[in-house]
């Protein structure tokens, strides 16, 4: 069974955990990159920017990737939470990759409310199966304690 883990991370919580479930998944990692990554990690201004982002429904052009979406029948996919829900480029990801009849399982990184974010995503992947959700919060403060959580989450996927 061949696996992917798809990811949109702008300061690294997502990667972390998203890299942790692949390994354990013996999975494919693809990362979604914007083109104009517009916001800048580490300022006080990417609460604003992203926000508008989500406000505005907005859908980043994303780079090229070598992925064959049709070859994998389960997939994961992880979004920070922004403005409480999943981010521009999981949002434009959902219309381009049209995925339907996969077995799904969702995860979201925050740092404390992530809203209805998980509900958000599955309600964009009718057509799929959700088989699992899993949330992590504050990433940054406990790195390995979260990487272990994501192993064991990966775990039950299998
Ligand atoms: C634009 C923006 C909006 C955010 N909104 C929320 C939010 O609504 N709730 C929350 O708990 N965290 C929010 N956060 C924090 C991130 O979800 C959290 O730090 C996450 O772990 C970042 O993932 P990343 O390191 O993969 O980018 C926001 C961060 C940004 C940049």
């Amino acid at each position: 069974m061949t696996s992917l883990v798809v990811y949109y991370s702008l300061e690294g919580s997502t990667r972390l955990i998203a890299e942790n479930v692949a390994k354990v998944l013996e999975a494919d990692l693809l990362e979604l990159k914007p083109v104009k990554e517009e916001i800048k990690p580490n300022s006080f201004m990417k609460f604003l920017w992203g926000g508008r982002q989500v406000f505005l429904k907005k859908m980043p052009e994303l780079a090229p990737f070598d992925k064959d979406l049709e070859k994998y029948d389960h997939i994961v996919i992880g979004t920070p939470v922004w403005s409480f829900t999943y981010t521009p480029p999981i949002r434009t990801f959902f219309s381009k990759a049209g995925l339907k009849n996969k077995e799904i399982a969702l995860f979201c990184c925050h740092d404390g409310s992530k809203g209805k974010t998980l509900e958000n995503m599955e309600k964009a992947l009718s057509g799929n199966k959700i088989i699992a959700k899993s949330d992590y919060a504050n990433v940054f403060k406990d790195r390995e304690d979260k990487a272990e959580k994501a192993r064991e989450w990966a775990a039950t996927l299998k």
